[in-house]
Parts: C-alpha cells; sequence; structure tokens
C-alpha cells in the first residue's frame, strides 16, 4: 500500500488521527501550541497549506506549512516509521513548499533539533542550506 497513498491539505477535522500520529513521530516538538484551537488557529491563517497524507483513512504523514507574508516555515515534518523511504516525506514537503511559493514567497526555514541527523539528511536531500550564521532566540509570553 505504499504505492499508494494520497496527499491533501490537513483541515482541522484530522486533528485527532494527525495528533495520535504525532506521539509516535514528534513527541519531543510537541508543545500547547499543538493543541487542538492552536491547530485550528494555525490552519486558518494558513489556508491549504499543511498537508497531510493518508493509506486509506490511516494519516501516515503530516507537514504543517505556512507563511507570516515575508519568510515560509515548516513544522512537523512527519511520516509514519511503517511508510519511511518511500519519498512520502519529499512528496509532502515538495507540495507545501509550492503552496508557499505560490504566495510570492522566497525562502521558507525550518527548525530541526541538533541531534536529529535523519531530520538534516532529509532537509538537505531537498536543498536545504544549513545556516551556522544564527542562533535561535525564544521568548515565552506570559498569560
Ligand atoms: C524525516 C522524515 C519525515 C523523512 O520521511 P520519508 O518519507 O522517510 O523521507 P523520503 O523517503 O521522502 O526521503 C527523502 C530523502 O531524504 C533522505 N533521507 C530520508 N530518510 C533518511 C535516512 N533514514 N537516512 C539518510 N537519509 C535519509 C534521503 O536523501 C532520501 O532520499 P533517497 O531515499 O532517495 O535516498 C521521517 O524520517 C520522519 O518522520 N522522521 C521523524 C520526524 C523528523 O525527524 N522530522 C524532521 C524534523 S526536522
Amino acid at each position: 500500500m505504499k504505492e499508494n497513498y494520497t496527499i491533501r491539505p490537513m483541515k482541522t477535522e484530522d486533528y485527532d488521527k494527525v495528533f495520535e500520529m504525532w506521539q509516535i513521530t514528534t513527541k519531543r516538538a510537541l508543545s500547547s501550541a499543538d493543541e487542538r484551537e492552536s491547530i485550528a488557529r494555525y490552519l486558518a491563517r494558513n489556508p491549504g497549506m499543511s498537508q497531510i497524507a493518508l493509506d486509506g483513512d490511516r494519516v501516515i504523514g503530516t507537514v504543517l506549512a505556512g507563511h507570516d507574508g515575508r519568510r515560509g516555515f515548516i513544522h512537523h515534518m512527519a511520516v509514519h516509521p511503517d511508510y519511511r523511504r518511500h519519498h512520502i516525506g519529499r512528496a509532502l514537503a515538495s507540495t507545501a513548499l509550492k503552496r508557499i511559493a505560490a504566495d510570492g514567497i522566497k525562502k521558507t526555514h525550518i527548525f530541526c533539533y541538533r541531534d536529529n541527523s535523519l531530520g538534516q539528511n532529509f532537509w538537505k536531500s531537498l536543498g536545504f542550506e544549513q545556516r551556522d550564521d544564527i542562533i535561535e532566540f525564544s521568548f515565552n509570553h506570559k498569560e
């Protein structure tokens, strides 16, 4: 079945199945920003950009994609372990990148854990260039 998957834009109604897969693929990266209401808001702000891959009605891959009007950003690029190395991740990322580029955005960024060599190899294979000139800073907004 690995060749018979389909890709379509993610909808809020997909949340339960997507979140279930993220428990396996993406647990370390999950935060309150991934609660149902937050994801619904994200999808509404970036219509048609985030994608899921399906085998029948089983969610086997995800990519969250959007832009801020200036740069594109991709999060939660993931393929279920049973379906890896069949270029499903590449197809998801390519679809998301096309949607971002269609809005006139010239560059897209991803965050990747320093010890995630699998993720780094994947992004490099898609033509992403590793940046060594930037340090990321984050600020936690208080309630
Ligand atoms: C990264 C991930 C999404 C890749 O999904 P995938 O569908 O298996 O990837 P693809 O089959 O499209 O691979 C595309 C290319 O990426 C590279 N790649 C993918 N997996 C790799 C691996 N295990 N080792 C080395 N290179 C790899 C290869 O160049 C591959 O092309 P090739 O198979 O023709 O050599 C998947 O492994 C995953 O979900 N990992 C856990 C979550 C994660 O780390 N996401 C990235 C966060 S930054």
